[in-house]
């Protein structure tokens, strides 16, 4: 194995980069034209060559069991039938002073990206002692690297755009000294405007030097930050709904921010799905019975007082009727958030959207299966305990040749709960208003409605509760769909809607589990399914039944990222709590390639004490690949001791120049 200590990121060299970028804009097309066309255009006239057809995994969809063309210039895409894993394993680590990213043998990490790099041109350096302000902020990296998909340019595998989610802030770094509040019991709004800076997206150039190491390039024209105050649309059938509806937004269709944002996936079109996962957090409503009064708050999780206490200063936050009457109306606020949002990483012009046709939920991740018909399905978390696999499918069809179309596909089609039979079977029930029960009489006005209190309709049609659905995969050449079930320590110990499952089969699931399943005819459209469980994780000598895992390979628990890459290996990252006396028996968290062919599990790196490992991201020839430390607890990736941690994204490359895994 090697251990890495990373050099600090944010010390490229100064570089007048520019030209260079329109060099490259020139002999495509013009910049603005490329903005004029949105990325739609971009996707199917530039990138035809080196994008994959749909999906975070980086893998090219299946056309009907076609395995995916051979890339330019290496033939490491040979299929799935050869032995995929081609490293040693990393040992676990338990030293709770470890506080760097080892890889297996003949391969090296590098950060690139840490919270508080510049992203935008002109924006402040990171300051050490945390004294930025949040107007430094809402240039540079935010907090909390998780989902994430590389962009390359047209033609190259060595450049491009890397976007990432920053899914929360982390107020002991980000302040000088922590999170504070006044006598009054109220934040200080510096403060809460600086963690709402280090929320959202960030878009960044990176670029591959000739030595073979990556660079964020500096004060690039395509730097840019979303965070939890930049202006965004609603769209779909929920939008202008009377729910969604604030003082500050009287037609419901304009919103400001994303936020929690987890994982991330590409559309076949070329833009940037980032998921709005734990929202209710943020929001709080002290009146009980107000509380208990509105199905958009209670069913979701929303509390009378939010993590970070926003709502004592910014009244937005405070989502309660009687602070509504004193502050304008801002009741409805919460249901603004839990969607999935479009953002176009190459057109700086396209105001991010809201998807409403696809629900609001904690989502996780929204990956997408393309049949060679352009029939489309995005399979979607909602990770909660005891919460539902969903999927959405267009109307339309994607048509390459009709970009502009392509715009609109997610505004429109059928969004469906997965019930799982005992037998292995499976079946998507709709969510439609008028069907299934969901209507006026049952509590759902019209499909805004339904949308909104997705959970509500989802528990209304019988969907089965899951351990906590996190990412979903798409096997690049059977199709199957992976799914994570992270965790569920509530797994039949509620004896009522979570009581134990065949898909779902032990008890607290303090482990976590990975099922796959197969659309009949392998058909996005499909109603029915079959499925499997793929892996239960835990440690397969633990002494008890329900601790007990069926891993082949190495140990680890509470799977949450998932990809596969053009090959079939299905890589697997974890979040557990390394302190918790349940894992201690795992190790650090880590990320892991499966076999899926053998089954075969092999740890390929472990990240350091108090992180957790998610984002995946491979370059065109998968011989780089893009990962992120999420909250390091220590001093990662200054590894110093001294400075404080921060969320970061390592680049993973062969020291042979190969093919990642192989
Ligand atoms: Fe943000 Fe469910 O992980
Ligand atoms: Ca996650
Ligand atoms: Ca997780
Ligand atoms: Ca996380």
């Amino acid at each position: 194995m090697t251990s890495t200590k990373e050099p600090v990121s944010g010390t490229n060299e100064e570089r007048h980069l520019r030209p260079s970028l329109q060099d490259l804009m020139n002999t495509t097309m013009g910049r603005r034209r490329l903005l004029a066309g949105g990325l739609g255009m971009a996707a199917a006239g530039l990138f035809s060559t080196v994008l994959p057809s749909c999906g975070s995994s980086e893998g090219k969809n299946p056309v009907d069991g076609a395995l995916p063309p051979p890339r330019t210039g290496q033939n490491a895409f040979a299929g799935a039938s050869a032995a995929l894993l081609g490293f040693a394993s990393v040992p676990a680590i338990f030293d709770a002073a470890f506080d760097r990213v080892m890889v297996a043998e003949g391969y090296q990490a590098q950060t690139i990206f840490a919270w508080g790099d510049p992203v935008v041109a002109g924006a402040a350096p990171w300051k050490k002692d945390g004294s930025n302000t949040a107007e430094d902020q809402e240039l540079q990296a935010g907090q909390a690297h998780d989902g994430m998909i590389f962009y390359p340019f047209p033609g190259v595998s060595d450049r491009g755009l890397l976007v990432m989610n920053h899914e929360f802030a982390e107020p002991a770094t980000l302040h000088p000294k922590g999170a504070t509040i006044d006598a009054e019991g109220r934040r200080p709004i510096a403060e809460v405007q600086k963690e709402q800076a280090a929320h959202g997206v960030s878009v960044i150039e990176v670029r591959r030097l000739p030595a073979g190491q990556w660079e964020v390039v500096k004060d690039s024209a395509w730097g840019r930050r979303l965070h939890m105050n930049t202006p965004m649309r609603l769209s779909g059938p929920a939008a202008g709904h009377a729910r969604l509806k604030t003082i500050a937004d009287p037609e419901g269709i304009r919103v400001l921010g994303t936020l929690n944002n987890c994982a991330s996936s590409r559309t076949p079109w070329g833009t940037y799905l980032t998921c709005e996962e734990n929202f209710q957090n943020y929001f709080a409503n002290a009146d009980a019975n107000d509380l208990k009064s509105r199905r958009e708050q209670q069913r979701y999780g929303v509390l009378a007082s939010s993590e970070l206490k926003w709502e004592t200063i910014d009244p937005r936050f405070d989502v309660s009727l009687k602070r509504d009457a004193a502050h304008g109306g801002h009741v409805n606020e919460v249901n603004r958030f839990g969607w999935v949002v479009e953002v176009d990483p190459f057109d700086p012009e396209f105001v991010p959207v809201k998807r409403t046709a696809m629900g609001r939920f904690s989502h996780e991740n929204c990956e997408c299966f393309q049949d060679a018909d352009g029939n489309l399905a995005f399979y979607m978390g909602d990770d909660s305990r005891g919460e539902y696999l969903y999927k959405f499918v267009p109307k339309s069809r994607y048509d390459a040749k009709n970009p502009a179309a392509n715009r609109e596909l997610l505004d429109e089609g059928t969004l469906y709960v997965a019930h799982f039979q005992e037998d292995g079977s499976g079946e998507w029930l709709e969510l439609t208003h008028g069907k299934n029960g969901l209507n006026s009489l049952n509590g759902f006005a019209d499909q805004g409605d339904v949308l909104i209190n997705a959970r509500s309709a989802a528990d209304h049609v019988g969907g089965t509760t899951m351990d906590r659905p996190e990412w979903v995969a798409i096997h690049p050449q059977s199709g199957e769909i992976y799914v994570t079930l992270t965790n569920n320590k509530n797994r039949g110990t509620d004896t009522g809607r979570q009581a134990i499952n065949a898909v779902n089969p032990r008890e607290k699931n303090l482990y976590g589990h990975i099922i796959k399943l197969a659309e009949d005819g392998r058909n996005p459209r499909s109603k029915t399914f079959r499925w499997d469980i793929f892996v239960l994780c835990g440690d397969p000598n633990a002494a008890t039944e329900n601790l007990k895992g069926n891993i082949q390979g190495d140990v680890f628990g509470s799977p949450d990222g998932i990809a596969f890459d053009a090959s079939g290996r299905l890589w697997i990252q974890t979040d557990y709590d390394d302190a918790a006396p349940e894992n201690q028996v795992l190790g650090l968290n880590q990320m892991l390639a499966a076999d899926p062919n053998t089954r075969e599990i092999r740890r390929f790196m472990v990240g350091p004490k108090g992180c957790e490992i998610t984002g995946i991201a491979f370059d065109p020839e998968h011989k780089s690949m893009f990962v992120n430390i999420q909250h390091p607890m220590l001093s990662f990736p200054a590894s110093d001791g001294v400075t404080r941690p921060r969320s970061a994204t390592v680049v993973i490359t062969k020291n042979d120049g190969g093919v990642i895994g192989s």
